[in-house]
């Protein structure tokens, strides 16, 4: 049976449930919120799709119990508002980062032992905190992270060039959040290298559009939903089929000790190999850079 715990049924946490449920990617979904009434709502709406949906997917709610036979949580719990207010997604860390520690907890203690995939933001920093109070091997607890990011600067490249996204290679590193970077030498495009196709002035103006996008989209209609939910909902697929999908996530780097947005292969057990890149000194000094903001941060939790 596949089992997917939901913690948090916002925007973000309904559009991944939604999705898992039409798509028939579940057995079984399991949806958590403080909000009794918002969770119920989500309950009822997502039943009174099965006389219209080609799959059955049984949905329980509340039922943290039942987390300890789950095969993936995804926490989506926050208010992306506080950080559409400060520009920046640490505006939601003392929320979330308190959230952070009771779901941790919660997790722990009812016997999960599956894949963690966080959402929440800031979300390398988050996802630390509940590898941490969850007790889950660092390997099965990752972010979303610049999957997202890296979606964005596919998008971007693809339009300007007249490509599918899809045929743009390459990654946004660092934090999910005002420190990402476009890590261009990793950048092709049907095997160009974009140094061939982009001025540095251009390559600056793509990097700083895809982090300007989600404002774009969070200020227009109040939060994100869509693409985030895709990217988890990516990523939970390649732990159910151990795709050994090679993508950017927020994962734990042992060097910066944190969790950061860098490549791995993502398969049954979360993390099966973090792979490393040969970045440019510029690449490594950007790379160091968001680390030291994510840690300064954690650093400010443990005073
Ligand atoms: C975004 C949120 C998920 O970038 O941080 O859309």
């Amino acid at each position: 049976m596949r089992t997917v715990g939901i913690i948090g049924m916002g925007h973000v946490g309904a559009t991944v449930a939604y999705t898992l449920f039409t798509h028939g990617m579940v057995d079984d979904l399991i949806l958590i919120d403080k909000n009794e009434d918002k969770v119920n709502a989500e309950y009822n709406d997502l039943h009174d799709t099965l006389a219209r949906n080609d799959s059955y997917v049984n949905v329980r709610k509340q039922d943290w119990d039942g987390l300890e036979d789950a095969d993936i949580i995804i926490t989506a719990f926050g208010d992306i508002a506080a950080s559409v207010k400060t520009g920046d997604r640490f505006g939601e860390f003392d929320l979330n980062a308190k959230n952070a520690k009771e779901v941790g907890a919660d997790i722990k203690e009812s016997g999960f032992h599956g894949v963690l995939i966080n959402i929440s933001n800031p979300c390398d920093a988050i996802t630390q905190i509940l590898q941490k109070t969850s007790g889950l091997k660092k390997n099965r607890v990752f972010g979303t992270g610049t999957f997202l990011d890296t979606a964005r600067v596919q998008r971007i490249i693809g339009e300007k060039l007249g490509q599918d996204p899809r045929n743009v290679e390459g990654f946004v590193l660092g934090e999910h959040g005002s420190s990402q970077f476009t890590a261009w030498s990793t950048v092709r495009v049907n095997n160009k290298i974009a140094l061939q196709l982009f001025s540095e002035d251009e390559q600056e103006k793509i990097s700083e559009q895809s982090n300007k996008n989600s404002f774009i989209v969070a200020k227009g209609k109040g939060y994100t939903s869509y693409a985030i939910a895709t990217c988890a909902v990516r990523l939970v697929q390649a732990v159910f089929s151990d795709a050994r999908l090679y993508c950017p996530v927020s994962v734990y780097n042992p060097e910066f000790k944190t969790y950061i947005g860098y490549p791995a292969i993502i398969g049954r057990d979360g993390i099966e190999e973090v792979v490393e890149l040969k970045l440019t000194s510029n690449e490594r000094e950007k790379l160091q850079g968001a680390a030291d903001k994510i840690k300064e941060h954690l650093e400010q939790l443990s005073k």
